[in-house]
């Protein structure tokens, strides 16, 4: 049973799902959201990628965090508040709140509530001076943050390039609709991840382990679980490819032969070879993750990166003057 009294419970209704995966899997190039990747056991499998030799991105962006902790940690004004988009198991944000003690309440966001429960479990014990109010949500839709009345700012993080999910023009309406919650004493830091050799992203997103694959494969059983389905995960094989024309990682399901599946009362056609689209992970240079930035309205006041430039942090502010 997940204790979730102290959870502020805006998760999307289950009816959601259904909906979503049988929009997706009718239409006439199949697809499916990353975002339901993150049932309790999907959660684990991409807490356990972030582990990974081959997946670079965790890694980094951790080094990045810990080597400019100083200039983060100042950011913030005394009795401040953290915001975090798609906390997870809030590992990427624990060491700034275990040393940054302006820091009086913190706010994780995610849509995996038995994770959120987890790590407010253990945050408890760990920061009992913290103020902790976990949000379960899609935060892709109109987000709502609860009231917490704080003295200092705001410092709203969305870490471990997320962002490279939404196609590029929604991630600019993304941000903008993020800038609307800043005022000009908050700040934003974004992890983003940066293009690089498509034989290292690919090899980050096929893993030797195969635990990127079993991640990708989990979707087919969420939808027999939940979806009352006999849909089989055996039935598919995972790929994952960087298109390096737009500029992104595609992961795919790709049917091993052809049947039918029964899916809460609909009927599903595959064929042999036929791809269902799970992800786009999107990677930006500084340049043109800069000019998103500017256009949706938010100044680019440093970007951290790692000596090799994979993965950058850029810390943003609102061009409003309030
Ligand atoms: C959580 C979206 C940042 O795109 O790298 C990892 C998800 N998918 N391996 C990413 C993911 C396959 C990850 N994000």
């Amino acid at each position: 049973m997940i204790n979730s009294d102290k959870i502020y419970d805006q998760s999307p209704p289950p009816q959601d799902f259904r909906r979503e995966v049988l929009t997706g899997l009718t239409s006439e190039k199949k697809w499916l959201s990353p975002k339901l990747f993150y049932d309790a056991k999907g959660s684990k499998l991409f807490e356990e990628i972030t582990r990974l030799e081959e997946y670079y991105p965790s890694r980094t962006e951790k080094w990045i965090l810990d080597n400019y902790f100083r200039e983060i940690c100042s950011l913030f004004a005394e009795d401040s508040m953290l915001v975090e988009l798609g906390a997870g198991d809030s590992s990427k944000t624990e060491q700034i709140i275990a040393q940054c003690n302006k820091i009086s309440c913190y706010m994780p966001i995610d849509i995996s509530k038995v994770t959120l429960a987890d790590s407010l479990s253990k945050y408890r014990k760990k920061f009992p001076n913290l103020k902790i109010i976990p949000v379960c949500a899609d935060y892709t839709k109109n987000l709502v943050l609860p009231y917490y009345k704080h003295s200092g700012n705001l410092g709203l993080f969305f870490l471990g390039s997320t962002i490279g999910n939404f196609e590029p023009h929604e991630a600019g309406d993304f941000l903008k609709e993020c800038s609307e919650i800043l005022d000009g004493r908050d700040f934003f830091i974004i992890g983003v991840d940066l293009k690089k050799d498509k034989e290292t992203l690919e090899k980050a997103y096929n893993d030797s382990e195969e635990v990127t694959a079993k991640f990708n494969l989990n979707l087919i059983t969420r939808i027999r679980h939940e979806l009352n389905s006999d849909i089989e995960e055996d039935d598919f094989y995972h790929k994952a490819v960087y298109n390096e024309r737009e500029g992104r990682i595609e992961m795919y399901l790709i049917a091993k032969r052809s049947f039918t599946v029964d899916i809460s009362g609909s009927r599903v056609d595959f064929y042999e070879g036929e791809k269902v689209h799970t992800e786009n992970s999107y990677k930006y240079s500084v340049d043109q993750f800069t000019d998103i930035c500017k256009s949706s309205g938010l100044k680019k006041e440093k970007v951290f990166t790692d000596s090799e430039s994979k993965f950058a942090l850029f810390v943003l502010r609102t061009e409003k003057s309030n």
